[in-house]
């Protein structure tokens, strides 16, 4: 099983809707697991037809594996979520724990964190083959991204593993229409091309309307959804080359 995790500390960049869209694609090819480790818990309602009886708390608590429903699998989120923030960090290596454990069970696990680094994410970033960070076209979104790579680099060197794969800055909820996001983003091109991901997810109202209605986006039937469902399909067929994903 390899595992990807989409983190990045500020919020609403479409972390959720990513990791969601991910999950459908993964399913098409390969037993998928999908784990929401945030407790606002949208994931989490946006695929509740796919939901195990292991939720996502009971990874950290002891070494748990989640039960398969079908091609698609969510270990779902819960307020308890909230406890393992505690003081107690051996969590962190019991979350990792619990994904070894799954090695057989899936082909690939994808991971929703909270927008804030918490134990929870340092729990993933042990756990990550890979790591996606949607950025929003702003200065804000970008300026964090400096602490993000500093978690993914002392989590592998506190726990002396190999970093994971970072796979870059993805440029997400990207309005091409606004002349300023154009020209952030073609700053931001300038300034950290070599962070940035080979794709987009531009700013279309069909992802929250395909997220609210439990289907990705490709299934919704207009001219409009497939040209973001080829979008959006581009971006994993990159991560699933990146990570040697095969069907
Ligand atoms: N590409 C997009 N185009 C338009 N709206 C989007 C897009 N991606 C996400 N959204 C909307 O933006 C909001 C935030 O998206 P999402 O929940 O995926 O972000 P997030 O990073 O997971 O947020 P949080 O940090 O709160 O978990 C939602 O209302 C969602 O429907
Ligand atoms: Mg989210």
């Amino acid at each position: 099983m390899k595992t990807l995790v989409v983190m990045n500390e500020k919020g609403g960049v479409g972390k959720t809707t990513i990791v969601a869209h991910a999950g459908w694609y993964f399913a098409e090819r390969v037993a998928t697991l999908v784990i929401d480790l945030d407790q606002q818990g949208n994931l989490t309602t946006t695929l509740g037809s796919h939901v195990s009886s292991v939720d996502s708390v009971a990874l950290f608590a002891a070494p748990t594996r989640v039960p398969a429903v079908g091609r698609l699998t969510v270990a779902r989120s819960t307020r308890a979520l909230l406890g393992v923030e505690g003081v107690n960090h051996a969590c962190i290596e019991t979350f990792r724990d619990s994904l070894a454990a799954m090695a057989g069970d899936y082909a690939i696990c994808v991971i929703d964190t909270p927008p804030a680094l918490t134990v929870r994410s340092f729990g993933a970033l042990l756990a990550a083959d890979a790591v996606l960070a949607p950025i929003g076209i702003n200065d804000y979104s970008i300026q964090g991204v400096a602490e993000l790579l500093r978690a993914i680099k002392g989590v592998a060197h506190h726990y002396r593993r190999p970093e994971p794969t970072f796979l870059g800055l993805l440029p997400s909820v990207f309005d091409r229409k606004s002349r300023r996001e154009r020209a952030l983003f073609e700053s931001l091109a300038a300034q950290a091309g070599k962070l940035l991901f080979p794709g987009i997810v531009a700013k279309r109202d069909l992802y929250a309307r395909a997220v609210s209605e439990g289907q990705p986006v490709w299934a919704l039937p207009s001219s409009a959804a497939r040209e973001a469902g080829q979008e959006i399909r581009h971006v994993f067929d990159e991560v699933a080359r990146r990570m040697e994903i095969d069907p």
